[in-house]
């Protein structure tokens, strides 16, 4: 017998992040990181380098970062009170190259939030490019050399993840792979008052599995929305929903299949479409806000390659109580 859910579940998010793309000035989200912030970093990757330092041993602590220290609390105010994301102009990779960039990041991005291991791996910064056989036909291939990545928040698939996600362009594709940033609280709002059980569906549980290594026996099953008092939260990757479907052979259900692809849809059209230059990062609430990027053509030559250097930084989220159903 089919489920059944809740005329509504939540009242309205509202606020600064509940933005559609035309409400947003470009002042509200674009920053110009001071030129005497960025001296201060190149006086720190002068040092890393020289000693060889490794992730995640430098800490801004031991730097004299004050300048990069106020800054960091502009682009946390923008994080917190503001649009819930910023891009920020711009770093020197061409002077400090990516090894020297990969320090500044680290050290910027530890000023907003304590920077968390990524995967099971643990990566303390994940490097997003595709250095593989141009020919290769595998998903993660396809996903990573040119295919378009749709609306999502990242890490999903846990119930804790990581508070604030941070992407640095190091090098850009030959052609395409804009950057596209979209508010859940924007489409939880519009779902909210054209199609509430729609939306009471979302803060009903998914299973969620990724294409990439994960332990394949855990089962990953929260709602896309959820709430701790004030605090809202979600959780959102549609090919993820998809997997955890086909992994457990279990179908989803219409309302759950309709709601997925009716917020991804939002998402997708209300998303700000904009470039990035090498040297240009963002940072976004993982909570509230997705990301994603328009299709792109890249280099042949694996050293053109277009290469983004990820952050996860700070946490968020908490088990979810709800048993899973029998698999
Ligand atoms: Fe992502």
């Amino acid at each position: 017998m089919a489920q059944a859910y809740p005329k509504i579940a939540y009242s309205k998010i509202g606020g600064p992040k509940a933005w559609a793309p035309g409400d947003l000035r470009p002042e509200d989200w674009r920053l110009g990181i001071p030129q005497a912030a960025v001296a201060e970093l190149g006086r720190a990757v002068a040092a890393l380098k020289a000693a060889d330092a490794k992730l995640p041993a430098p800490k801004p602590a031991d730097f004299d970062l004050g300048l990069c220290a106020d800054f960091a609390a502009t682009m946390k105010q923008r994080l917190e009170t503001g649009p819930g994301f910023v891009v920020v102009s711009r770093l020197p990779v061409e002077d400090w190259g990516v090894d020297g960039i990969r320090y500044a990041w680290w050290l910027l991005g530890s000023l907003v939030d304590r920077p968390q291991p990524q995967y099971i791996e643990g990566f303390w910064l994940y490097d997003v490019r595709w250095l593989g056989d141009w020919d290769a036909d595998d998903e993660q291939a396809r996903r990573l050399r040119d295919a378009e990545i749709k609306a999502h928040t990242d890490e999903s698939l846990k119930d804790v993840g990581p508070r604030y996600t941070g992407l640095l362009w190091a090098a850009k594709a030959r052609a395409g792979g804009n950057s596209r940033v979209s508010s859940c609280a924007f489409a939880h709002d519009l779902l909210h008052d054209e199609r509430p059980d729609l939306l009471a569906r979302l803060y009903e549980p998914f299973l969620f599995h990724p294409f990439r290594p994960v332990d394949p026996n855990a089962v990953h099953w929260h709602p896309v929305f959820r709430r701790d008092g004030s605090h809202v939260r979600c959780q959102f990757a549609r090919d993820y929903i998809a997997g955890g479907a086909k992994r457990w052979d279990r179908p989803l259900d219409p309302a759950g299949a309709e709601a997925i692809e009716q917020f991804e849809a939002i998402l997708e059209r209300f998303a700000l479409d904009f470039p990035m230059e090498p040297g240009e990062f963002e940072i976004l609430d993982n909570d509230l806000i997705t990301h994603g990027r328009s299709q792109h053509v890249d280099w042949a030559a694996t050293k053109q390659r277009r290469h983004l250097m990820r952050l996860w930084l700070g946490t968020s989220g908490s088990p979810y109580d709800g048993p899973p159903p029998p698999l």
